[in-house]
């Protein structure tokens, strides 16, 4: 008796079981075909998902704070880039970057961009350094980076002028340093936003370079 039940039983779990694996096969061949669009952000990729705060941030910047970032060049390779308020203003890609020291000048209260440029500190004439740096307006926000070489034809009258603008490691900067800073005309303090790596052979990253350096922050508007 026991056993003929059994005997009954055994086509209907054989059944039920077929029914689970093919329900399972289906339903998983249907989830992969009927896919999730990439743009729903559900199943992002690396390279397509868009950054979600100014200039790539990791947050938000209050209202009265403008967003940046600072790249420095990658040994002799690659240049580097700066960006401020999800605009970028130098960098590889715009062209508008050289080796040595790469500096954007910025209105403090409106954000605008009023100048940049580069300067050749292997080969260059530093007094064009020196003219730049002398004529930044008032409550200007001064974006510095490095590519290559920073440090041959810096002197005595430039290392001034960037502690001036709030460097602490200007007056050590020397050859081949990746450096990165963001300072303002007549700060009053040493800024936060500064970085700077030594070229130090046994260390450095690259064979004749060190590191390339990051920087990125929120720095606060000027209020007229
Ligand atoms: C900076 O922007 C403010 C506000 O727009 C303006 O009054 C000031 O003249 C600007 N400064 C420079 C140097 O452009």
């Amino acid at each position: 008796m026991r056993a003929s039940v059994l005997l009954r039983l055994v086509p209907l779990a054989f059944a039920l079981v077929a029914t689970c694996v093919f329900i399972s096969t289906y339903v998983g061949f249907s989830m992969r075909t009927i896919r999730v669009p990439r743009w729903l952000g559900l199943a992002p990729k690396e390279e397509t998902r868009v950054p979600k705060f100014k200039c790539g941030l990791r947050k938000s910047c209050p209202s009265d704070y403008f967003a940046f970032k600072i790249n420095s060049g990658a040994a002799n390779v690659v240049g580097p880039s700066m960006c401020f308020e999800n605009q970028m203003i130098m960098s590889p890609v715009k062209n508008n970057v050289d080796r040595g020291l790469n500096i954007a000048l910025i209105n403090g209260t409106s954000g605008v961009t009023l100048k940049y440029s580069s300067f050749d500190m292997y080969s260059g004439d530093p007094n064009h350094l020196v003219k730049f740096l002398k004529e930044i307006p008032e409550d200007t926000l001064v974006l510095v980076a490095s590519y290559d070489d920073p440090g041959t034809k810096l002197n005595d009258a430039i290392r001034k002028l960037f502690s001036d603008l709030g460097s602490t490691h200007a007056k050590e900067l020397g050859f081949r340093d990746s450096w990165v800073f963001l300072g303002a005309k007549n700060l009053k303090n040493k800024s936060p936003f500064e970085q700077w790596l030594k070229n130090v052979p046994q260390q450095n990253k690259y064979e004749g370079w060190p590191e390339l350096l990051e920087l990125q922050g929120c720095v606060p508007k000027k209020v007229l």
